[in-house]
């Protein structure tokens, strides 16, 4: 995982810190972060960028993992940073993150996520429907400010991983239908409002894409729908965010592109989709991309039932409460043993979360060294959508993360207490303990 490597002790080793340690010094479970990863892949993204001459952006799509030092690592490489609530924007700006490097997405922003953004002065904000549009437009007047705007747009493509669906229309929550005139009514609302500034258009087909068609074909939609704009209203568009979605390795056998190929085929379609004049700046917003390859989670090996002839169940002293993932979309992970890395895997095992729900269930028939109670399980490739998902269920503390780089390790987030899980509690008068 990340910049890791067996040391001499036999332990796995991540950003130049032995993951036994880790364990001992943090605590498990425990979210282990490779910094240098994280930045590298941001490097990568826009480096390739850079390569194609084109205007662009890199965001970072916080909801992967948001925390304040993740918010300071994004600022750092010089990225946008998209927020889906006034949650991630206040994490954000509590970090000090530039408000004009910052935009909002989302299918419901409430009148007080508007406002927040407003006042922040953030870049724009990307709107998702009318009721949205006409909201944010009386926010805006009653503040006399003018507003800059993407539309997001469902381009009736979807894709999924190796396959993508292509529809006229798509039936989804999110965003203006492209297959009606629903788009081109929300660009007419914003062209004549003295308060709205389109800058120009968002889409986002998917998620853990793993080829560069759909990408192809979401520039082809949206340059037909800037030309209609152009066209039918003079509107000029200045950028066209083609979204997040690029997919990463979970396990061995995935074969991700790197960021350069997205980014290398997404540059030659829209040269040779548009001249150099109508040339929208080109903005993606990768979540996971720039995360889940960094992050491992540890584990404390347990309690291990054995079922004669039928399966062997190791379990962990976290599962669905730190990675949602397997039981919500039967998302598959590798898993290793740390203190035993440089072992040779010789049984089938299935690794069992500590909830009360028999789909806690963290990875299914896998091979491992010999398996005993202590253990250190590393679960690879848990840096997007693992913490930012993780919850409270059987009242769990979600557990601490720490950032590693150059045989450093850092607290990022501290681990959630017993006395943090009731500090939200009340007892109302009548039902307080009454002294005997
Ligand atoms: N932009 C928009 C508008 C999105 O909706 C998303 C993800 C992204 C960017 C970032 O996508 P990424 O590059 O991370 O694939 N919880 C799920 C993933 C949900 C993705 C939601 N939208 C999971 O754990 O797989």
């Amino acid at each position: 995982y990340g910049n890791s490597r067996i040391n001499e002790k036999g332990n796995l080793e991540i950003g130049g810190c032995d993951t036994v340690e880790l364990a001992a010094q943090w605590g498990t479970p425990l979210y282990v972060m490779d910094e240098k990863w994280i930045r590298q892949r941001m490097k990568q993204f826009v480096q390739a960028f850079q390569a194609t001459g084109l205007a662009f952006q890199v965001a970072y799509a916080s909801k992967a993992f948001s925390t304040l030092a993740m918010c300071r690592l994004v600022d750092e490489e010089g990225l946008h940073l998209d927020v889906v609530s006034e949650g991630e924007l206040h994490t954000a700006l509590a970090a000090g993150f530039p408000p004009e490097r910052i935009y909002f997405h989302g299918n419901n922003k409430t009148p007080a996520e508007l406002v927040k953004g407003l006042e922040a002065g953030i870049r724009l904000f990307v709107v998702d429907n009318f009721t949205e549009l006409q909201l944010l437009e009386l926010l805006a007047q009653e503040r006399g400010m003018k507003v800059p705007v993407l539309l997001r747009t469902t381009p009736g493509i979807e894709a999924h991983t190796h396959d993508y669906i292509q529809t006229g229309q798509e039936d989804s929550k999110f965003g203006f239908d492209l297959g009606s005139d629903q788009v081109y009514k929300a660009v007419q609302t914003c062209m004549k409002s003295p308060a709205l500034h389109l800058e120009g258009f968002h889409c986002h087909i998917g998620s853990q894409i793993f080829e560069v068609e759909g990408f192809r074909l979401a520039v082809g939609k949206m340059a037909e729908l800037i030309r209609n704009c152009q066209e039918r209203y003079g509107t000029h568009t200045k950028i066209l965010n083609l979204g997040g979605g690029f997919g990463i390795r979970y396990q061995a056998d995935d074969t991700p592109l790197e960021p350069a190929d997205y980014v290398e085929a997404i540059a030659e379609e829209v040269k040779r989709t548009f001249s150099e004049e109508e040339r929208p700046e080109i903005w993606l917003e990768p979540g996971r991309s720039l995360v889940g390859e960094a992050g491992t989670t540890l584990y404390t090996v347990g309690s291990i039932k054995e079922i004669p002839g039928v399966r062997k169940y190791v379990a962990v002293d976290g599962g669905m409460s730190d990675n949602l993932r397997p039981a919500l979309y039967q998302a598959a992970y590798e898993a290793h043993l740390a203190n035993k890395a440089d072992q040779t895997p010789t049984e089938t095992v299935s690794i069992a979360g500590k909830l009360c729900e028999s789909g806690d269930m963290l990875i299914w028939d896998t091979v491992l060294p010999s398996v005993e109670s202590g253990d250190i399980l590393a679960v690879g490739c848990t840096g997007a959508y693992n913490y930012s998902m993780a919850n409270n269920y059987n009242r769990m503390p979600r557990p601490a993360v720490i950032f590693v780089a150059d045989g450093k390790a850092e607290l990022v987030v501290r681990r959630e207490t017993l006395d943090d899980l009731i500090s939200q509690d009340v007892i109302p008068e009548r039902l307080k303990r009454k002294k005997v």
